[in-house]
């Protein structure tokens, strides 16, 4: 098979949504694949005019393409039905084109409730801690044990390992969520959430590391993060950017937390996810409070125009495809 991957750099809400939907309407694929996260999650995508927030549904569905939720995700079923439901109810045909991984892991009442308790993290209180705690205990339910989901169920194996009779492979899109700031392994422990993040999350996803061919890095051109940690420093423009950005959580509407972006920590992240094309979003957030700015280490970086800001950008990454990006729907 052939495979691109979309990874969030920072603390999620980088705009994977967006560029997973943009992939999708312009590639070949045969098939997107989630493969880290469950309703946690939340990516919000613009089609046809009207915006969507996706949990659940890979972004495939927007453009007929069949659309695994992967064997490392989580599922709250009732809420993906809802979320069909809302997606079918808008015009998306999602029960032609969703699949499910038989082996991926199911968020139960018992989940819920244990996660509604929790504060020291501050969790999306949604269940998808304890959901993958169990699956490590291996006493998870997984969505085989499910009856409502028997229609979507398939063996990711079966499904994407193939050749036609023409001798056409498939050509996959792994959609990730979250970021590599959240990663169980690689984020800011025990501030993080509970899957891979990482394009090594879509590898342990059935996706041979030799099939990948594109790594998507997706970050903002400011940071923002939600949770209970202390991240957002002392800046008066912090407040105007939260609202100039609308800054404010997909799926608790909790307002997110604001930093300059440290340069550190995206080579970094670029490093680890092999990352060989780096779309930074948002930049006509910063034109429009006219102020770009950026951590080097220990220095703040002040730059007159974005024009300067995307030439630094570009330094750090001299092999790299960089984009910065001005538009919610367009890369
Ligand atoms: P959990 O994934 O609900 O356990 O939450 C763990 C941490 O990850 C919390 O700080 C959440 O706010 C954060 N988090 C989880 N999913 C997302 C996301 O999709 N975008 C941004 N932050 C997230
Ligand atoms: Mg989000």
């Amino acid at each position: 098979m052939i495979a691109d991957v979309v990874v969030g750099l920072q603390f999620g809400d980088e705009g994977k949504g967006k560029v997973t939907h943009q992939l999708a309407r312009n590639g070949n694929y045969t098939h997107v694949m989630r493969f880290n996260g469950g309703c946690n999650a939340g990516h919000t995508i613009y089609h046809e005019g009207k915006k969507f927030v996706t949990h659940h549904v890979p972004a495939g569905v927007f453009y007929g393409i069949p659309s695994i939720i992967g064997p490392g995700c989580v599922i709250d079923v009732a809420k993906l039905f809802k979320e069909i439901e809302s997606l079918e109810s808008n015009g998306i045909e999602v029960y032609d084109n969703l699949l499910i991984s038989e082996n991926a892991h199911i968020i139960t009442d018992f989940h819920r409730a244990e996660d509604k308790k929790e504060e020291k993290i501050g969790t999306t209180r949604t269940g998808n801690g304890p959901a993958y705690r169990d699956k490590y205990f291996r006493k998870g339910l997984r969505a085989v044990d499910v009856p409502e989901l028997r229609e979507f169920l398939v063996d990711v194996f079966g499904e994407l390992h193939y050749e036609d009779s023409t001798g056409k492979e498939p050509e996959v899109l792994c959609e990730g969520a979250q970021g590599f700031g959240l990663d169980i392994d690689w984020g800011d422990y025990p501030y993080v959430t509970s899957s891979h993040c990482t394009t090594g999350g879509a590898i342990l996803s059935g996706v041979p590391h030799d099939s990948i061919r594109d790594v998507y890095g997706v970050a903002k051109v400011y940071e923002t993060y939600v949770g209970s940690k202390n991240f957002e420093t002392e800046d008066p423009v912090f407040e105007l950017l939260r609202s100039a950005g609308d800054e404010y959580g997909a799926t608790t509407g909790r307002p997110r937390q604001i930093g300059w972006l440290d340069s550190h920590s995206l080579v970094k992240s670029v490093l680890l996810n092999g990352v060989n094309k780096l779309i930074l979003n948002k930049a006509d957030i910063l034109d429009n409070i006219k102020t770009w700015r950026a951590w080097d280490g220990d220095q703040l970086l002040c730059f007159e125009n974005s024009d300067e800001m995307e030439q630094w950008v570009g330094s750090l990454f001299p092999e790299i495809l960089t984009i910065f990006s001005r538009s919610p729907s367009e890369i």
